[in-house]
């Protein structure tokens, strides 16, 4: 039978750790270099690293990480289900012929064409890709709840989708069948394949700056940016009282989401801080390329979602927000920001974001709660 420490170690290999004679040696700050893996002693916190650690991924304590626990438990105590919120006001709505144009029906469609199978791609991503290549469990707690909010999420849109009783054929081959909804999935495709393909490894400067490639295409321009339009939309649609269930769920998601851009975003920069040589300038170059590419490709969805004013939104608005908060991901990971001055145009999404023990924007339960089983309802 194996010992304790036979067992981690060879829970190491398994997963894909480097082995211990390596010949990978990142570079020569102390920061950077791989610990050895002492496999006949506790583990050590100092010893953890977010990739390429040697430390026993299955041991969460002790901690190093305590702003990826502190995010779980956050992620926990704002635990929601979709079915808690009631759609028949939603439903009356969107079957009256008068209760929506035909304008706002198309925001609602084509909103719900790109989140119903965004969500999957995300949950895919983490639980296929990401998750076994990070080698800290504390931020392996944390994608473990994500990956179940990405679940409850594709959970939401299709319980309204259902609810509203629109077609679920049209609705999610949306991303295969309309282009700007398309595109965006084209260009996020490939850096999920990347962390999903079976023989991808950490360990060399190339593929250890794939990874965190891809995890800064995943949090600031998936998570957060690719989201934005959308929240934007269905939020508005909120605020002036109608489908104010699908809102409320909307708010819950961005609310979640905010959190999953801002654990990676302080994941990437771990990684960075624990590995400076992956970040060379023609790395940030190429990052840069990537933001202007994904305002661009959110821009295009916003146009084809809005191609006449509606809701009090219209396109052009939003080439400003989405400058503006690309300019807030380049400075959230240490890049200079790739547009002038920008301002927000929806300050009221910042409000939505920070709502916390406040009651909820649209209807009547507070927002944040504990467990599913001590609801607080009013
Ligand atoms: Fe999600
Ligand atoms: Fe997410």
């Amino acid at each position: 039978m194996l010992s304790w420490e036979e067992d981690s170690y060879s829970a190491l290999q398994s997963r894909g750790a480097p082995a211990k004679s390596g010949s990978y040696h990142p570079s020569a700050t102390p920061v950077a270099e791989a610990p050895a893996a002492a496999p006949e002693r506790r583990v050590n916190a100092a010893d953890k690293r977010i990739i390429n650690g040697l430390t026993d991924v299955n041991q969460l304590v002790p901690f190093k990480y305590k702003w990826a626990w502190e995010k779980y438990l956050a992620g926990c105590a704002n635990h929601w289900m979709p079915q808690e919120i009631n759609m028949s006001r939603d439903i009356s709505l969107w079957k009256n012929p008068q209760g929506l144009t035909e304008d706002e029906r198309r925001v609602v469609k084509r909103n719900l064409g790109f989140f119903v199978t965004a969500d999957s791609l995300a949950a895919n991503n983490i639980v296929l890709g990401t998750y076994r290549h990070i080698t800290a469990p504390e931020c392996r707690q944390y994608l473990l709840r994500q990956a179940f909010e990405e679940a409850i999420h594709t959970h939401a849109y299709q319980y309204i989708v259902e609810s509203l009783g629109l077609d679920e054929g049209e609705v999610f081959n949306a991303y295969r069948e309309i282009p700007s909804i398309r595109a965006k999935d084209e260009f996020l495709i490939p850096f999920i394949e990347t962390l999903t393909e079976p023989s991808f490894q950490t360990g060399t400067l190339a593929a250890d700056q794939k990874l965190l490639k891809s995890l800064i295409v995943f949090s600031c321009l998936m998570e957060g940016l690719f989201f934005y339009v959308g929240f934007t939309q269905i939020l508005s649609l909120g605020r002036q009282n109608k489908m104010t269930g699908a809102a409320e769920q909307y708010q819950y998601i961005l609310r979640d989401e905010s959190m999953h851009c801002s654990f990676g975003i302080d994941l990437v920069n771990t990684i960075k801080l624990e590995n400076p040589h992956l970040w060379t300038a023609e790395f940030r170059e190429e990052i840069a390329a990537l933001f202007r590419r994904g305002v661009e490709l959110e821009y295009a969805y916003a146009e084809d979602t809005m191609p006449r004013g509606v809701l009090g939104l219209n396109a052009p608005m939003f080439k400003g927000y989405l400058r503006f908060i690309a300019n807030r991901r380049c400075q959230q990971i240490g890049i200079d920001p790739l547009f002038g001055q920008e301002e927000n145009p929806f300050p009221w999404m910042s409000e939505m974001i920070d709502l916390k023990k406040e009651r909820n924007f649209f209807e009547t339960r507070v927002t944040e709660y504990q467990t599913g089983g001590a609801l607080s309802w009013e």
